[in-house]
């Protein structure tokens, strides 16, 4: 009878009859490929991952040639997927496994957890797709479910509310059918259970949904309590000669760490100078572009585009994490999405 199936039973029966069954990461076991799936899958939807995914493991079939490949090489790949910090975080654990795994990618959950950029939900993803593992992941989406369906209070990337989460996930568990009962709980996050205007009339657990007992599903989860970010000011250089455009390679570490980007420089620097003594690059025309701002979780930044047109290059000015690209090459680069902008906002003129 439908009402004492428990929550997993649910879940894995609508799976089966309902959910995603050909998503290019299901037809395998290599955890490498489940790892980079995952990865990728952190804030971003199937169907921008999925040309990403396969253009990655088409260049980088296993996890040695991944150790193998520049920094510049793996961020280029993933330039337009966003999030820089885990193709950084996957290509460092790509080489610490074949450093310290013998080059191969650890089978258990407390070593997947060591490597940068995996953290509890992802190892347990990992473990449950290529091993059949019996673990509890907790992802946005999991957590929108979970917060709805058992009436969890609070806003959950608060450490109690996760914990409370976390407890739930482990609970509810069941004991076979691991690798549907998780697919099913992404698919139900993503396509029924989900942020706005949820499809309750299709939810195979709506029956027991606290929050929808309570007509109150826009209540779940709470959002994140408000309080002013600090704001943070930076000017960005454009130094535009013949239709190119300067980028420099950022420190690896901070902000957009590895990444090209425009030059940023502190107000108030004269930049006429810098220029040349920098980058050998004579400056025509100067003109202030508008702001342009852009949001971090832990601060907001106002970035104030210099643009300058330079009549002349100095022949022996090419630097070490400089290069000159044209406009239209800079949009495919691995730069960050504000600069992006920027750029792009230049490219169109014209
Ligand atoms: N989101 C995170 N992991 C996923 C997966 N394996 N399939 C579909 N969506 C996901």
């Amino acid at each position: 009878m439908l009402g004492t199936l428990s929550f997993a039973a649910k879940v894995v029966r609508w799976q089966k009859q309902h959910g995603r069954h050909d998503l290019p990461w299901q037809k395998t076991r290599d955890a490498y490929r489940i790892w980079l799936s995952e990865i990728m899958l952190q804030q971003t939807q199937v169907a921008a991952v999925i040309p990403y995914y396969q253009r990655f493991l088409q260049r980088f079939p296993d996890i040695g040639s991944l150790a193998a490949a520049t920094q510049d090489e793996v961020l280029t790949l993933w330039a337009g997927l966003g999030y820089y910090s885990r193709a950084r975080n996957l290509h460092r654990a790509a080489q610490l496994a074949v450093a310290g795994h013998g080059g191969r990618m650890p089978v258990d959950f407390d070593a997947l957890l060591t490597l940068p950029g995996i953290g509890r939900s992802t190892a347990a993803a990992i473990c449950v797709f290529a091993y059949g593992a019996r673990h509890a992941i907790l992802d946005g989406n999991v957590k929108r479910l979970f917060a709805r369906r058992f009436g969890i209070a609070g806003f959950p990337g608060d450490a109690k509310v996760a914990g409370v989460l976390w407890r739930e996930t482990e609970r509810q568990l069941p004991a076979r059918n691991i690798e549907a009962y998780t697919q099913g709980l992404m698919d139900l996050g993503a396509g029924v259970c989900t942020r706005g205007k949820p499809r309750c009339d299709v939810c195979p657990v709506a029956q027991d949904c606290v929050a929808l007992k309570r007509k109150a599903i826009a209540k779940f989860p709470a959002p994140r309590p408000r309080k002013a970010l600090p704001q943070r000011h930076t000017d960005m250089l454009v130094l535009l000669h013949a239709r190119q455009v300067l980028l420099e390679k950022r420190a690896a570490t901070g902000i957009w760490g590895g990444m090209w980007s425009l030059p940023e420089v502190p107000a108030g620097t004269d930049m006429i100078a810098l220029c040349a003594q920098r980058y050998g690059a004579a400056v025509a025309q100067h003109e202030v572009m508008p702001t342009v701002a852009h949001g971090f979780t832990h601060f907001k930044l106002d970035i104030v585009p210099q643009r300058l047109k330079v009549s002349h290059v100095a022949a022996h000015a090419a630097a070490p994490g400089v290069m000159w690209l044209p406009l239209e090459e800079a949009l495919g680069a691995a730069i960050p999405a504000p600069v992006k902008r920027i750029i792009a906002a230049i490219a169109a003129e014209k």
